[in-house]
């Protein structure tokens, strides 16, 4: 028997029905506020993340699914999707139309990981990218939409932290002064690498004696200059007047390079060591990185698995698609194929309709009719053909009557939901 790839999962019914309702909820701020849907291939060119991501992330040294093609292209199964919209927003010149560009995406992304619990090799995001803007209305505009996503879905345990990484000429100075910093205690080999490649990413060590030795380390909010100051408090009014509170969190940095100024992260409490439900900030650069023009842009990507974790972990009821209004069981060969007919026609007319399989006796036909969750059962045999009726039982009070055939569809129709 072969079985899903490490790291990978199935979703099955019915829990995948709770997960479509997820997805659904997630996109559902972003879609009402005028974003358009965008989508771009799961692979693209290597060098695209490698450029835009940041050749010393882990994402892109460790965790990429990279594999030349039999034509001998270097393609990558994306491991994220900002950079691939921002390429597709430029060569298709949405930018040229009017700014911002808004767009939304929804899909799986992929990353060679260690598994565990939250965290697999292939998962999926909602994510949503505002792209050729500097106003901070922008910035505070994709973290109440996230928030609001969480918020339909009835997720109280979401939290916001956030966080300003500066424009990189404040980020230079603090970039030198933590290198100072970082060089002068006691480190792994690997660790100290860190420290000369991309300092930044070493305060998100999760180790406990690393996070202890780093309770002094120079904050970036101490060198944000004025500009980054006055963006990063245009932010955390419009938050505060939008009624989302948020943590501080000067420390936090991201897996990602291509951040600047504003960062964020939503973390829930509920899912063990991957807390992190959704993520995402501005990355004012990255359109030069992968060689466009001075694009600005910020948004976010809300991981679809995690905060189906979260709706479980606080047991928030998610109402999932309607259940089957009709479930219709044939005794017999010619009643199969005149209410294969009727399901038809019922599906047709808006019903969720379905019909038992054929050959089964009455007792294991009408069990199913229970356990499909049905209203309403229709109940034709040889009889019931020849009298010109079918028999239609409500589920719910066990009480049945004989309906005509030509009759069934405005009885069905004229029937409480
Ligand atoms: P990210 O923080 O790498 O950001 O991913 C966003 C979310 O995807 C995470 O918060 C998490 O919920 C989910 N996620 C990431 N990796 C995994 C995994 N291995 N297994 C399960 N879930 C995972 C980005 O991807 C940026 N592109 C976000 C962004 C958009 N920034 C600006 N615009």
């Amino acid at each position: 028997m072969f079985r899903v790839p490490r790291g990978a999962f199935d979703v099955v019914p019915p829990r995948s029905e709770v997960l479509l309702a997820v997805r659904d909820a997630l996109a559902g701020p972003v879609r009402h506020a005028g974003y358009g849907y965008i989508e771009t291939p799961v692979f693209e060119e290597t060098a695209l993340f490698v450029r835009g991501v940041g050749e010393s992330t882990d994402v892109v040294t460790k965790e990429m699914y990279s594999f030349t093609t039999r034509g001998g292209d270097e393609l990558t199964l994306r491991p994220e999707g900002t950079a691939p919209v921002l390429r597709a927003v430029l060569e298709n010149r949405l930018h040229e139309h009017g700014l911002p560009v808004k767009v939304w995406y929804s899909g799986p992304y992929f990353r060679y990981e260690r598994p565990q619990r939250g965290r697999y090799r292939h998962f999926s995001q909602v994510g949503a990218e505002v792209i050729g803007t500097d106003d901070p209305a922008s910035d505070a505009e994709t973290i109440v939409l996230a928030m609001d996503a969480y918020r339909s879905l009835g997720l109280t345990g979401v939290r916001l932290l956030l966080n300003s990484l500066g424009s990189p000429r404040s980020r230079l100075p603090y970039r030198d002064a933590l290198q100072a910093f970082l060089r002068g205690l006691d480190l792994d080999d690997d660790t100290r690498r860190r420290v000369e490649q991309n300092p930044l990413r070493v305060l998100d060590d999760k180790r406990p004696e690393v996070q202890a030795a780093l309770r002094e380390a120079p904050v970036i909010s101490d060198f944000l200059s004025a500009d980054d100051v006055r963006h990063h408090d245009g932010v955390r009014s419009l938050l505060a007047d939008a009624g989302v509170p948020f943590v501080d969190a000067p420390r936090l940095v991201r897996g990602l390079d291509y951040y600047s100024r504003t960062l964020y992260e939503f973390v829930h409490d509920g899912l063990g060591a991957q807390s992190a439900v959704g993520g995402g900030g501005r990355y004012d650069g990255l359109s030069e990185m992968i060689g466009g023009p001075r694009l600005s842009g910020v948004g976010f990507a809300l991981g679809v698995e995690r905060t189906l974790l979260a709706v479980e972990a606080e047991d928030v009821p998610v109402p999932v698609a309607r259940e089957l209004d009709v479930f219709a069981v044939a005794l017999g060969t010619a009643a199969g194929r005149r209410l294969f007919a009727l399901v038809t026609e019922l599906r047709r007319a808006g019903f969720a309709a379905d019909l038992a399989p054929a050959g089964r006796g009455l007792k294991g036909a009408m069990k199913a009719a229970d356990r499909s969750g049905a209203r309403w059962a229709i109940i034709a045999g040889d009889r019931d053909l020849a009298a010109g009726v079918v028999q239609l039982k409500d589920l719910r009070t066990g009480e049945q009557r004989a309906v005509p055939w030509d009759a069934v569809l405005p009885a069905v129709t004229s029937l409480p939901k």
